[in-house]
């Protein structure tokens, strides 16, 4: 539970289809949609976000954390999370992928393919705690949905003592998370997009940012275009 009339709580394995629908109104006009489905009327690439989204979710719920932040009955926000070692997650069913390339298009589909590996090969490989998406519908943004939600999970991860680390393709963003203790280790460009890898130390006296990059001797700072 949090203020300003947002509750936080998890998402109720029912509620998988309307999260869906939140994430896809979040991450629509976000640049990697965008590039993902280049030239695409706002409505298809709404279809093909929230095809993505329902195929990820009920893998996301089945072995990480799925929050969401509720006002006046319906959610306006959701994160995904993963503790440590509960990422990459399991591929979907064949027939949950097959209906997000129906939806999304063989050309997206392969573009999302590349981008995932790019990401995967800069994963951290020390234990940490994963925020794969935040998002909150554009009409209820700026009301402390998207820190409430943060808080929710920072403070589910503080059991893990490991590091937090998330990606984002959003410049606007760097602000949101810095201000929740997330500093920049890496940024790297993908068909123009510019993409930044965050990390959040262990809470307490621990390592800087960068300590999971290192781990795995990733290059930390700007990564190739
Ligand atoms: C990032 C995001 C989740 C923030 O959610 P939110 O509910 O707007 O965040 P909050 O209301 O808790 O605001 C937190 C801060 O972000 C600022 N903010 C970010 N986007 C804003 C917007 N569109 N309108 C108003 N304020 C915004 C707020 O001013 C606030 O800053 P402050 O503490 O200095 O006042 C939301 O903008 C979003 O869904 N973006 C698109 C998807 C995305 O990029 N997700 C993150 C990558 S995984």
């Amino acid at each position: 539970m949090s203020g300003a009339g947002v509750q936080v709580a998890p998402l109720p394995a029912g509620d998988v289809g309307a999260a869906a629908e939140v994430l896809a109104r979040a991450f629509r006009d976000n640049p990697l949609p965008r590039v993902l489905l280049p030239g695409g009327h706002p409505e298809r690439r709404l279809r093909a976000v929230r095809a993505g989204f329902s195929v990820l979710l009920p893998v996301a719920a089945s072995r990480g954390t799925v929050l969401a932040a509720w006002r006046e009955g319906r959610p306006v926000g959701i994160l995904i999370g993963l503790g440590p070692s509960q990422w990459p997650l399991p591929l979907p069913p064949v027939r949950a992928r097959l209906r997000a390339l129906a939806a999304q298009g063989l050309r997206a589909t392969w573009r999302l393919a590349e981008l995932s590996e790019r990401l995967a090969r800069l994963h951290p490989g020390a234990p940490h705690a994963y925020l794969a998406a935040l998002g909150v519908e554009p009409a209820f943004r700026g009301r402390g949905a998207g820190r409430a939600l943060l808080a929710r999970w920072l403070e589910l991860t503080r059991g893990f003592r490991v590091p937090s680390y998330l990606e984002t393709d959003r410049e606007a963003n760097l602000r949101f998370y810095g201000a929740a203790g997330f500093g920049v280790v890496g940024s790297l460009s993908f068909r123009g997009v510019a993409i930044w890898r965050m990390e959040r130390p262990v809470a307490g006296p621990v390592e800087p940012p960068g300590v999971l990059a290192g781990a795995r001797g990733e290059g930390a700072g700007e990564v190739r275009g």
